[in-house]
């Protein structure tokens, strides 16, 4: 298992280029299997998540072809086998977004039921309710979600109960292909789900509402090809950024999108950071202070994202002041706090909020990665640290962050990769 081994205290300047979205590239290729013609997909970020979900439409058949700039041809017109197994399921639980589209163009999906996760428990009741809404019939069996339907899925009016990504995501590319109108309320309104609705509507699907809570899909009867490009990552955006904030650096991230990070950029200027932004891109310019400790509480977009509240409790970690951080989407998010306190962090846990402490100087210490977000914490914490930081389980970092030890780097940190 790699090793990441950072030598803190330098602070960060300089330009990078932003990735393209993971968390939009993996439902974006999950909905190609909604397409009777190749589509091609393009700026999806070179990462183990993203290649993952290739492997899965791979195994079930699908023709896929990858360029050296990471634009994918899908081909799902010759798909024969309707399982997205175990093996896979169980390192990316985001495999569970085969089922949705699957189910609704091919009348029949298994997928392997996700366990939980580090940060919680992460049921699916709300995609398989939504989807027995519309339809379908399904039992879990032997550890595997058994989908059938019986002809096309039919639209329904559906209303979740809570806001998820990975359920409207699932349900909406459901919708796309069944039989009349559908309605998803309390829909997820995440610039992830944006852009795969955009996806949907280049392949030929009618949606209305794109961006709000309520999404009304009125089904088509087949998907065609077409072309489109990934937007970029706003959490790896959003984690540069912070990571600069805690460094007292500058820097000027191209090919990104500052309206999808409206809450973050609020948070930062509020750390005391000067930002700019033009089209495509964001700098951020410290001015060589010492960040202020802020508040923040996560929720569904456009609210804090709860993929930045580890970078943020690292930041506050060396920020002047206490700063409160409440976590109300993933019960068990908090953990790398534990982490950080033994890098000499100042931060007590309170069911689902840290109250956070700045010191002015963390100390290097072997660290654990525990999971995607937690382990970008740790890299924070480790550049701004005196002394060595190795951050161990790096797999976690690798899922979901492209190169990110040559982009900092590029930014001027002192940090390697090592095989252990
Ligand atoms: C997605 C993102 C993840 C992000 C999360 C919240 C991807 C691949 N992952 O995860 O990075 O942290 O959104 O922004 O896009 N829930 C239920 N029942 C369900 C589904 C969800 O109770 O059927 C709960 C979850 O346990 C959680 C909350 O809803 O407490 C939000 O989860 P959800 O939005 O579904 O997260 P994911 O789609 O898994």
């Amino acid at each position: 298992m790699d090793k990441l081994i950072i030598t803190g205290g330098r602070a960060l300047s300089g330009e990078i280029r932003i990735s393209g979205s993971k968390n939009s590239g993996l439902p974006i290729l999950a909905a190609t299997l909604l397409a009777d013609e190749p589509v091609h997909i393009c700026n999806l970020p070179h990462l183990n998540d993203i290649t993952t979900m290739l492997t899965l439409l791979r195994c079930m058949g699908v023709g896929v072809t990858i360029d050296e700039r990471m634009c994918v041809e899908v081909d799902a017109s010759l798909i024969n086998d309707f399982t997205a197994p175990y093996e896979l399921v169980k390192t990316m639980r985001a495999s569970i977004l085969v089922l949705g589209p699957m189910l609704s163009r091919f009348g029949v999906a298994n997928v392997s039921f996700p366990g939980g996760c580090a940060i919680g428990s992460r049921p699916v009741d709300i995609h398989l309710r939504g989807l027995e809404a519309m339809g379908a019939e399904i039992e879990v069996d032997g550890g595997y979600i058994r989908a059938r339907s019986n002809g096309r899925l039919k639209g329904a009016h559906i209303f979740m109960d809570t806001v998820t990504v990975g359920g409207t995501e699932n349900l909406l590319m459901a919708a796309a292909l069944a039989q009349g109108t559908t309605i998803l309320e309390n829909a997820a309104r995440e610039p992830e789900v944006v852009d795969l609705a955009n996806f949907l509507v280049a392949m030929g699907a009618q949606i209305e509402g794109i961006g709000s809570d309520t999404l009304t899909i009125h089904g088509v009867e087949r998907l065609t090809g077409c072309t489109y490009p990934v937007m970029p990552d706003r959490i790896e955006t959003g984690t540069f950024l912070t990571a600069a904030a805690a460094a007292r650096g500058r820097v000027l991230l191209k090919d990104t999108d500052q309206h999808m990070l409206e809450a973050v950029l609020l948070k930062l200027e509020e750390a005391g950071a000067f930002i700019n932004t033009g089209k495509d891109w964001i700098e951020l310019d410290m001015k060589g202070n010492r960040p202020k400790a802020v508040n923040l509480k996560t929720a569904p977009y456009p609210a804090f994202p709860t993929d930045m509240q580890s970078q943020f409790t690292a930041m506050n970690a060396v920020a002047e002041g206490t700063g409160t951080v409440i976590e109300t989407i993933f019960e068990n998010r908090l953990i790398q706090i534990h982490e950080l306190n033994r890098m000499g962090a100042s931060i007590k846990l309170e069911g689902n909020t840290a109250i956070v402490t700045g010191v002015e100087r963390l100390k290097g210490a072997p660290v654990m990665a525990s999971d995607l977000r937690a382990s970008a914490s740790l890299v924070i914490a480790g550049l701004v640290a005196d002394g060595e930081t190795v951050v161990d389980r790096i797999y976690h970092i690798d899922r979901g962050y492209e190169c990110i030890e040559e982009k900092l780097q590029l930014l001027g940190a002192n940090i390697r990769r090592v095989p252990s």
